[in-house]
Parts: structure tokens; C-alpha cells; sequence
């Protein structure tokens, strides 16, 4: 692994996890759970986890790569999660999409947006990213509900 790539590992964790959660929505919806159910989990990851985790990539991660068009892209999937995020309303169909492009999204920074940074960003430039971010450790115990085991 090299650095620049370790300096990424903290976000590639909260990825991980990202999806994670993405599956226990998929899981809930196709168990037929109660929605408000889903949409109280996922108001607890957006508030806990996820702004935290695109604030830090908005204001340090992005910007290595100056104006650049997969960074707009980025920045576009932000709002329109954040959209659907915080859309009051706790149908199917918003939920679906949510897990749908969260995941979709996140795959798109691993694969394209995080290895076009270590192709292009040197080390040093990460490494005081760290001092910026300790790992949010997402922490699935907090949460009591867990309707994708029911
Ligand atoms: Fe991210």
C-alpha cells in the first residue's frame, strides 16, 4: 500500500460501512419493515456518519483535485443524497433510490475518484489530512433498532 493510499484508508473504511448500511435499507424493504422505521435509521446515519464523512471530503479531499469534472460529479451526487436524505418523506420509492445511488455512488469515488487521487496527489499533501480526521467509527451497537434482522 502507499501512502497516499493509506491516507485514504480512514474514508475507505466509512465506506465500507456506508454500504453496510445500504444493505440493512435493501434488507428492510424487502422484508416488507415499517419505513418509518428505515427513515429513523437513516436519519441517524446522515446525522452521525455520512455529514460528517462528506464534509471532510468536500472541504480536504475534493479540492486535491482542483476543478475537475469527476469532482463536480461528486459534489452533484452529494446534494442529491443529502436530497433524499433529508426528504421528510418515508416511501418506498425514495428509500429505494437512496440505498440505489449511495451505493452506487460510493462504488464511483472508490474506483474512479480515490485512484485518480493517488495517481495525482503526492503523499505529503495527504498525510496532514490525517491530522484532520480521526475515522468516524461507526458504531452499529448504537443503533437498537435493527429491523434487518427481524
Ligand atoms: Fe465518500
Amino acid at each position: 500500500m502507499t501512502a497516499t493510499s493509506q491516507a485514504l484508508e480512514p474514508l475507505s473504511l466509512e465506506h465500507q460501512q456506508a454500504l453496510r448500511v445500504c444493505e440493512n435499507i435493501r434488507k428492510g424493504l424487502s422484508q416488507g419493515v415499517d419505513k418509518e422505521r428505515i427513515r429513523k435509521y437513516t436519519n441517524w446515519f446522515k446525522r452521525n456518519y455520512l455529514d460528517p464523512h462528506f464534509d471532510l471530503e468536500e472541504q480536504f479531499i475534493f479540492p486535491l483535485l482542483g476543478n475537475n469534472v469527476r469532482v463536480k460529479k461528486a459534489l452533484a451526487n452529494h446534494r442529491r443524497i443529502n436530497k433524499l436524505l433529508s426528504c421528510d418523506c418515508d416511501n418506498e420509492r425514495v428509500l429505494n433510490l437512496l440505498e440505489e445511488e449511495l451505493s452506487t455512488f460510493i462504488r464511483y469515488e472508490e474506483r474512479v475518484l480515490f485512484k485518480e487521487i493517488v495517481k495525482k496527489v503526492g503523499p505529503e499533501e495527504l498525510l496532514q489530512l490525517q491530522t484532520h480526521h480521526d475515522s468516524i467509527v461507526f458504531n452499529e451497537e448504537d443503533w437498537k433498532d435493527k429491523f434487518w434482522k427481524s
